[in-house]
């Protein structure tokens, strides 16, 4: 049964253009995929937390060995990378707060690239489409005098193909 992970970070509820487009994309989705899953992060509603030093220790550490908390972060960095290797395709609001991207979103990137398992030689999600809904209040398109002020599509589409195979939907708001 095909997945579709489902990542909203507009800090906005209502009225967010790029909550808007990722919901048509589901839609769009599941009626292709009737029989389907989909699994949605709202980041807004429910923010995942930074990668701390209980999470990255727990990496290296004996299992035996594991406090109380590491234990609870190492299970959900287990749930949310599992999320994103079921996945059979995955898609991603990217609001730009900032020239890039929320704080929550990049919080799911480093939760979910493990170097070594989704991140390295050979990602565990390789080949997993990814399509980014990017929307902005500016222009930043090449020869626009912002065009080296855009973080949201440089950074995710080089982090991104680390560990999966992106396409783009941008959309612009001005
Ligand atoms: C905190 C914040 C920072 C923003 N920073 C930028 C920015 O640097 N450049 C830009 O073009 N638009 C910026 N915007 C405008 C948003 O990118 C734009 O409204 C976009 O539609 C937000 O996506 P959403 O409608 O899904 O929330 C910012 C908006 C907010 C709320």
């Amino acid at each position: 049964m095909a997945t579709l992970l489902h990542i909203d970070s507009s800090a906005l509820t209502e009225g967010s253009a790029s909550r808007e487009v990722t919901a048509t994309f589901r839609s769009a989705w599941q009626a292709e995929h009737p029989e389907g899953t989909v699994i949605h992060r709202d980041l807004a509603a429910d923010p995942l937390p930074h990668l701390d030093a209980a999470t990255i220790t727990a990496g290296y550490a004996d299992p035996a060995t594991l406090t109380e908390e590491q234990r609870a972060a190492v299970a959900l960095r287990e749930q949310l990378v599992t999320e994103l290797e079921q996945a059979d395709a995955v898609v991603i609001g990217a609001p730009m707060y900032n020239f890039s991207i929320p704080s929550t979103l990049k919080a799911w990137l480093d939760q979910v690239i493990v170097m070594g398992r989704t991140g390295g030689e050979a990602p565990s999600a390789a080949g997993t489409p990814v399509v980014v809904v990017a929307s902005r209040g500016g222009a930043y398109g090449p020869g626009t005098p912002r065009e080296g002020f855009e973080f949201v599509q440089t950074y995710l589409e080089k982090v991104l193909a680390g560990c999966s195979a992106s396409r783009w939907s941008s959309w612009c708001r001005s």
